[in-house]
């Protein structure tokens, strides 16, 4: 049965696997085609050897992703989508780097733009690996078809076998740390000079037999372009590949929480009380995700946009409240419906807004189904029964550490802004009462957070929002009238600490 469920749990990659290979080979033949419209019928019959070789060589290929990532991370492998999206990564920069082969110049073909796009989509583990196949793929492919005239076959082919895997894995290294798409411009300026180094050095030999320089200097100059074009390429196809893939890359996290966007200029302009709690949850979201060595970007996206259900009724939610409140006028049952269903509310907005479904989940999950326990009290006081299910957040409880740091976040912040005494030890006291009843209440079961990371997103917190909320600077209570003479010495301090 268990053997079963998992056969059904790949089947899709596998179908993924089988399309994605047929699909490859249906591309490679109209390559062939292309390459040499009027006698590519010649040179499939003629070459069916060679045809064979392809078919088996792109088959082992892609089997290797396949395999790598079944025995390296199955989890890759139980949504279709994942493998798709590898797949069509190699699809694409195949095509994109034969058109510029057949259309600009061999040289000019931009071979590390799968490699950027891979590091950006996929990170930079699998985008080493992938880029490996990828230039075996393009190598296979010139190997076995018509794109070069058997003569040029050697020498070309395996400079850009070479070529093609040390811009790769260069690109890799270098763009990793870009943090803006003005920056990857500039690092695919850097990325050609490695490059055009090999291309002088390989060619010395014959530059010191033929002086032809202006054959290698055209040669540097493609292999220039090919560089700026595949970083051009890869910023042109990110955001379409991020949006269909829905995926979160530290561009698509940077620009979804920029003050343009539009969720969150809504929420600065209607509940600018919610807002401002967001601004500052999200800033301790990003401390403690660094303090335990989670996505912090993601942390803070996250944190931006998790009470945007509040929009739907913000003058419900205290910050935004002026001196009239709704909730007098209504049942707490009523009010506590109203509360709970911001997690919901904000979930369907944010995938209504086509936000990432990992930013949509930890709105719905911040909650949890802890108890909105102001109303609980309320309706007991009332009616003294009162069902502790009909005052309780829906739930899901967090499923992943984002989730649970923005849920303690969140309380943390609301828990302190409500208090006059900021210390260490009174945030201290508040922060700890907060982890600890969430503990109690089976809040961080569903996600693999640890004590050891609880106890140090607690201590996070506790220096930050008693640095948010800094101490007042004690003012001797020293008084004095017109004539400055003193009329009250500090030990007549009063008893609520108020200072002139
Ligand atoms: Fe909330
Ligand atoms: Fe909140």
């Amino acid at each position: 049965m268990k053997a079963q469920n998992s056969g059904k749990r790949y089947l899709g990659s596998a179908l993924v696997f089988i399309g994605s290979y047929l699909l490859m080979m249906l591309v490679i033949f109209l390559m062939i085609v292309l390459n040499d419209f009027s006698h590519w019928t010649t040179f499939i019959t003629h070459n069916f050897s060679q045809i064979l070789s392809l078919l088996v060589s792109v088959f082992f290929l892609f089997g290797v992703v396949y395999f790598y990532y079944y025995f390296d991370d199955r989890t890759f492998l139980e949504n279709p989508k994942d493998p798709f999206l590898v797949f069509t990564l190699l699809t694409v920069c195949a095509v994109i780097c034969f058109l510029f082969g057949k259309y600009v110049n061999m040289d000019s073909r931009p071979f590390a733009l799968f490699a950027i796009l891979a590091l950006f989509l996929l990170g930079r583990r699998q985008a080493l690996f992938l880029n490996f196949i990828f230039v075996f793929l393009m190598f296979v492919i010139d190997l076995f078809t018509n794109t070069f005239v058997a003569a040029e076959i050697s020498e070309e082919i395996y400079t850009s076998l070479l070529l093609g895997f040390i811009s790769g894995t260069v690109s890799i290294f270098l763009v990793d740390n870009v943090r803006t798409r003005g920056g990857l411009l500039l690092a695919g300026v850097f990325l050609s000079i490695p490059i055009v180094v090999i291309v002088l050095l390989f060619n010395i030999p014959a530059l010191t037999a033929d002086l032809n320089w202006i054959k290698y200097i055209a040669a540097a100059g493609y292999r220039i372009m090919g560089s700026i074009v595949a970083v051009v390429l890869a910023l042109a196809l990110l955001p379409p590949f991020e949006r269909a893939f829905n995926l979160l890359t530290g561009f698509r996290l940077r620009e979804l929480t920029s003050t343009n966007a539009p969720l969150l200029k809504r929420l600065q302009e209607e509940a600018p009380g919610t807002f401002n709690h967001s601004l500052i949850v999200a800033q301790l979201a990003e401390t403690c995700a660094v303090a335990i060595g989670e996505n912090a970007e993601l942390a803070r996206t996250c944190a931006y946009y998790h009470d945007v259900g509040k929009l739907k009724q913000p003058e419900c939610f205290t910050e935004n409240q002026g001196d009239y409140n709704l909730h007098n006028e209504i049942t707490p049952e009523l009010s506590a419906d109203i509360i709970r269903s911001h997690t919901r509310d904000g979930y369907e907005l944010l995938i209504a807004n086509h936000l990432p479904k990992a930013v949509a989940d930890v709105a719905l999950e911040h909650h949890g189904t802890l108890p909105i326990k102001y109303f609980y009290d309320k309706a007991m006081r009332y009616s003294g029964d009162a069902d502790l299910k009909d005052f309780s957040y829906l739930g899901p409880i967090p499923h992943t550490k984002i989730a649970a740091i923005i849920m303690i976040a969140d309380a943390a912040e609301a828990a302190t802004r409500a208090t006059q005494d900021r210390s260490p030890e009174s945030v201290e006291k508040v922060c700890r009462a907060i982890i600890e009843e969430r503990m109690d209440l089976g809040q961080f079961e569903e996600c693999d957070i640890t004590m050891k990371q609880l106890t140090v997103i607690k201590q996070t917190l506790v220096d930050a929002l008693s640095g948010v909320h800094h101490h007042r600077v004690e003012y001797p209570a020293i008084q004095f009238n017109r004539d400055r003479e003193v009329v009250r010495t500090a030990e007549e301090e009063p008893e609520d600490g108020s200072h002139s």
